[in-house]
């Protein structure tokens, strides 16, 4: 059953121009329901309280991987996030925020949609989550890719970096944690090993009320940061290391 839907995201991957994600064809996107942060209702009670069996899950990834990647980790022009390692309860709470319209996200929907019931919501979510977070995500200083010849590092990476901390230690480490590692039980997302590039745009939407999904308190403490604040905090967040959580490096290439 899963197969046609698999071929539909590769065409799509395939159609789509290697910097733009791919779109569905067909309008196929629900109604935008009004903002609101984790009513615990419906498909996600039924989901969180579920045992996620690990095997299923993986097969259910299949068709997420074409834009997820089969690791997890996205593409690291934050086009699609990187989601291995992600609390269970954010996965789950981030997938029915999309299936029901609180969340936008034309690209992904109609795929979200064809997961069936809560079970395989619960079961994809556990795959996901015992995944380890590959490091060779997107960072601030990562090349844009290789068409970039004539690119250079930014030479203001340090500075960006500590400011970001600065920032990041005063108002976003309570629930974002230390190591970016978020709050299981409370829905806090692990923010680890995520592409800088999508930091950037989800925490400019939260800001900006475009994400009708968000936590209150944090977008209370968000809308008083500029672009260039956000673009340092970012920086920093990027740069974040779960220890434990992380896919190990790759062995080092032997001496010559
Ligand atoms: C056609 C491409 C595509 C497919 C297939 C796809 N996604 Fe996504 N997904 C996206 C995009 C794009 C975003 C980010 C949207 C944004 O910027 O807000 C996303 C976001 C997410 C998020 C939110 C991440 C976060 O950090 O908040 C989760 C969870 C997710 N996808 C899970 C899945 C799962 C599970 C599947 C398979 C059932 C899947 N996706 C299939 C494109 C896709
Ligand atoms: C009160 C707790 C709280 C505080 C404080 C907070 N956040 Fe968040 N943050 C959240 C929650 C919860 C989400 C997920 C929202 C949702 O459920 O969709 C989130 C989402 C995010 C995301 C998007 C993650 C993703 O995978 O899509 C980023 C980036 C982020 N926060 C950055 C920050 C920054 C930067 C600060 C400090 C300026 C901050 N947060 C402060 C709770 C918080």
């Amino acid at each position: 059953m899963k197969k046609p839907i698999l071929a539909l995201a590769l065409l799509m991957i395939a159609a789509g121009a290697a910097h733009s994600a791919p779109r569905a064809t067909k309008k196929v996107v629900p109604e935008k329901k009004e903002a609101t942060w984790n009513v615990q209702e419906g498909e996600q009670i039924e989901a969180l309280t579920k045992k996620g069996d690990r095997r299923r899950g993986e097969e259910a990834y299949e068709v997420c991987g074409a834009c997820h990647l089969p690791s997890g980790a996205g593409r690291t022009d934050g086009t699609f996030p990187q989601l291995a390692g992600q609390h269970s309860t954010v996965l789950i709470k981030q997938m029915v925020d999309i299936r029901s319209g609180l969340r936008d996200n034309p690209t992904m929907y109609p795929f979200a949609a064809t997961l069936t019931d809560a079970q395989e919501l619960a079961d994809v979510s556990a795959y996901i989550e015992s995944l380890c977070i590959p490091l060779d995500h997107g960072y601030y200083d990562s090349k844009p890719g290789d068409a970039a010849k004539d690119w250079k590092a930014p030479a203001d990476t340090a500075q960006q970096l500590a400011q970001g901390k600065d920032l990041y230690e005063k108002e976003c480490v309570t629930c974002h944690g230390a190591n970016g590692e978020g709050i299981k039980d409370k829905f806090y997302p692990v923010i680890a090993g995520q592409h800088y590039k999508y930091l950037l745009r989800q925490m400019t939407e939260i800001r900006d009320g475009k994400r009708r999904n968000t936590n209150p308190d944090m977008v209370r403490i968000i809308k008083k940061y500029n672009d260039r604040q956000l673009v340092a905090i970012a920086a920093y967040q990027s740069s974040l290391e779960m220890p434990g959580n992380m896919c190990k490096p790759k062995a080092a290439a032997k001496k010559k």
